[in-house]
């Protein structure tokens, strides 16, 4: 079975769906294969991929709410090497319709762990929240990555996130690990953004990557061209950031667990 991320942080525009096209995009272009998946009612992973999360059908939304949808019945070819599950707006009501079913947290889960095998990478779009959509992500989730932007209050928002990530590793999925810690939008003339990037080292050490996403412009323009950075500007330092960053990722998933807790 492939290896299963969890992209998240219940902070509002921090690089998440960003995180997910571009690594998967970079993950992809090393030849690896690649299912994204949109697990947020607004759509943005959907959409940066060319369709519309207000008609895309099957859907995430399918695959959580009505049994027996297969993953393969949502799954559709978004570039070389690359796959999507679109997510659709009806999402927001997908937490509602769930909350009373006992299997609530278990529905990503179940029909990734059945049908996931022909894929090296998935990579899970979250929701700016720590509600049921993103629970499932975590609980599907083999390690989470935790994009954080560099600028103020950024640590406290990280410790939310984390405890939702002990939570689940105690209830729902003992073997979460969390990947490492992101952090993106750095502004390099900035010292206050190279200040929160060293709290982030002095807090979590090694479990922040060494990568570094810094502000650039071509990647606020690239979803607009429904394309990933790596295709829209491929000698852009974004570009070669997240190649480095895919790199790490397949370095850290192939060290032993103990050295990434
Ligand atoms: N390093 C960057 N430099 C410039 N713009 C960026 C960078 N990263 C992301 N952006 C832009 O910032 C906005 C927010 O990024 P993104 O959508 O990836 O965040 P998000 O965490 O997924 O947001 P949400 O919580 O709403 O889902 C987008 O318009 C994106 O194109
Ligand atoms: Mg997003």
């Amino acid at each position: 079975m492939g290896h299963i991320l969890a992209i998240a942080n219940q902070k509002g525009g921090v690089g998440k769906t960003t995180t997910v096209v571009n690594l998967g995009a970079a993950l992809a272009e090393r030849g690896q294969h690649v299912l994204l998946i949109d697990l947020d009612p607004q759509g943005a992973l959907t959409a940066s991929c060319g369709l519309d999360p207000y008609t895309a059908a099957p859907s995430t939304y399918t695959l959580l709410t009505q049994d027996g949808t297969r993953l393969g019945q949502v799954v559709r070819p978004a570039g070389e090497h690359l796959w999507l599950a679109p997510g659709s707006v009806d999402l927001a009501a997908a937490e509602y319709l769930l909350m009373s079913r006992p299997d609530r947290s278990r529905r990503l889960a179940a029909p990734l762990q059945a049908e996931a095998e022909q894929v090296a990478y998935v990579l899970i779009d979250t929701p700016p929240s720590l509600g049921l959509l993103t629970v499932n992500a975590l609980t599907a989730a083999e390690a989470v990555l935790v994009p954080v932007e560099c600028r103020y209050l950024a640590m406290r928002g990280i410790r939310a996130i984390l405890d939702t990530v002990g939570t689940v590793r105690e209830r729902l999925n003992p073997s979460l690990d969390l990947l490492g810690v992101l952090p993106t939008m750095h502004q390099p003339a900035s010292a206050h953004s190279r200040q929160v990037i060293e709290e982030l080292r002095a807090a979590f050490r090694e479990r922040v990557f060494d990568t570094v996403i810094e502000v650039e412009e071509a990647l606020a323009t690239a979803p607009a061209a429904r394309l990933p950075v790596l295709a829209h500007r491929p000698e852009s330092a974004a570009a070669n950031a997240y190649r480095r960053l895919a790199s790490e990722v397949e370095a850290r998933l192939a060290s032993p667990p103990p050295a990434r807790t």
